[in-house]
């Protein structure tokens, strides 16, 4: 049994539902995992395949997260059981609550990184430095044994504690203020790698596409950060659409929330790719992107060793709004269809998430043991969950607002019971019903070679 609409906690002010969104959204998916990206996958090509993916894709699959959460009042999996009376759909919540597991369990460790430089940061440690050096120096890190688990445990214990707090305290509270000092730094560190020798070139390779680099790889790479990135295909955007209310316009919400989450990865893209241009440094490098390029961007600036600090101090912020709504879907799960406190679950998760990001971190240091096709452990996390786990939820969502949930009802609770005009609604159904699954699939079909 799940709890009665009027005994949920619920965001409070309207900023305050965009910014728990946005927060769940805007994410290290967006700074540290897009533009490695995009970086590995053709620079701009990859930038239009993805931004064709969130407006087309993302955008109509936020709405019916959105709409199946509020009007369901109910957990990712209860939600599903109460819209259809049965418990044949529950398997897309019963899938996004592992996704949220296994997304955690190397989000975790990324998160952790993030202290980590902002204590090397604040230790002036990027000094002098050159890009050979700082790859040298993350490499030497991440691969240690117990520092990167340290900085682990206290991201998890953070992330538990704002949990406890609730949703409209803690979530709500902690999304709002820090996510605009976000975005002006970023605004600041992209004037600056912009401006370096050699900088524009950064700038053409993120926005001047070169159609031949579009390839099936590039495609599903696209697509899966789409759905990361937007925090969607995994209940997340169920979850929080639960603890909306009735007034709250969904589909001005989720533009919003998508406007934001694009602006902040773009932001990301020109922080970035110009400085590695500049600094001589290989975009494909692969997840240490951003901590070898940004620490020798700091070198290079006034004020750098401040820069330094607030840039991963807010790197921590807006990964910890992520790691609250990823592990909110599993105890929103456990705790309403299990009866259980919200303490107990949260405790409970928590050390098993750590368990989980014990492994993936060591994965990547001296125990091959943990190596699965030759590939560290981490890797095939990030991998499993954002190229094949969100996009499937993606397309069984898909399915179940086109084929199975009634249109009127889906209708009735994206125009507020007819309050809000849907001149949009026969768009949205056409893209939910045939464009979204269409396209999930041949995307797959075309990675696998099936289409060749
Ligand atoms: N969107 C987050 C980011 O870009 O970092 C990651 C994420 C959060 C993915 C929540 C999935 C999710 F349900």
């Amino acid at each position: 049994m799940t709890l009665e609409p009027q005994k949920r906690t619920k965001f409070g002010s309207k900023f305050g539902v965009v910014a728990a969104a946005a927060g769940s959204a805007v994410g290290l998916g967006n700074i540290w995992k897009f533009p490695y990206e995009a970086g590995q996958h053709g620079g701009a090509a990859f930038l239009l395949v993805y931004i064709l993916c969130v407006v087309l894709l993302g955008v109509p699959v936020m709405l019916s997260e959105f709409a199946i959460g509020r009007r369901a009042h109910a957990n990712v999996s209860g939600a599903f059981r109460k819209l259809t009376g049965n418990n044949h759909w529950i398997g897309i919540g019963l899938l996004g609550v592992l996704t949220a597991f296994l997304i955690l369990s190397f989000y975790f460790v990324v998160a952790g990184w993030s202290l980590e430089y902002v204590a090397q940061a604040v230790s002036n440690n990027f000094v002098g430095k050159t890009p050979a050096d700082l790859s040298v120096a993350f490499t030497d890190f991440t691969s240690d044994t117990y520092r990167p688990l340290f900085w682990t445990a206290i991201f998890v214990a953070l992330t538990a504690f704002v949990l406890l707090a609730g949703v409209e305290k803690g979530i709500e509270r902690y999304s709002k203020v820090l996510m605009p000092f976000l975005a002006v730094i970023l605004i600041l560190l992209s004037i600056r790698s912009v401006t370096m020798p050699n900088g524009l070139e950064g700038l053409k390779f993120l926005f001047k596409p070169d159609f031949s680099k579009i390839t099936p790889q590039v495609m599903l790479s696209a697509l899966g950060q789409a759905f990361f990135s937007l925090s969607l295909g995994m209940g997340c955007m169920i979850t929080y659409g639960s603890y909306m209310r009735k007034q709250n316009n969904l589909l001005q919400t989720a533009v919003q929330v998508t406007v934001v989450d694009t602006i902040v990865a773009i932001l990301a893209g020109v922080a970035i790719f110009p400085a590695v241009f500049s600094l001589g440094i290989n975009p494909a490098e692969g997840p240490q992107l951003v901590f070898v390029t940004l620490p020798g961007v700091f070198t290079h600036m006034t004020g750098g060793y401040l820069f330094a600090i607030l840039f991963f101090l807010l790197l921590a912020i807006a990964a910890i709004t992520s790691t609250i709504s990823l592990q909110e879907v599993i105890t929103a799960y456990i705790s309403e269809e299990f009866h259980l406190s919200r303490k107990k679950v949260v405790a409970a998760s928590s050390l098993l998430l750590m368990i989980g990001a014990v492994l993936s971190s060591l994965s990547l240091g001296p125990y091959s043991s943990l190596m699965i096709n030759g590939k560290p452990l981490f890797e095939v996390l990030d991998f499993v969950t954002s190229k094949l786990f969100l996009p499937f939820g993606g397309l069984l969502i898909a399915l179940f607002i086109g084929w199975f949930y009634k249109a009127d009802d889906i209708r009735d609770e994206l125009s507020n019971g007819g309050k809000l005009k849907s001149r949009f609604f026969p768009i949205y159904l056409f893209l939910m019903r045939y464009f979204v699954p269409l396209a999930i699939l041949l995307i797959f079909f075309n990675e696998l070679g099936l289409l060749r």
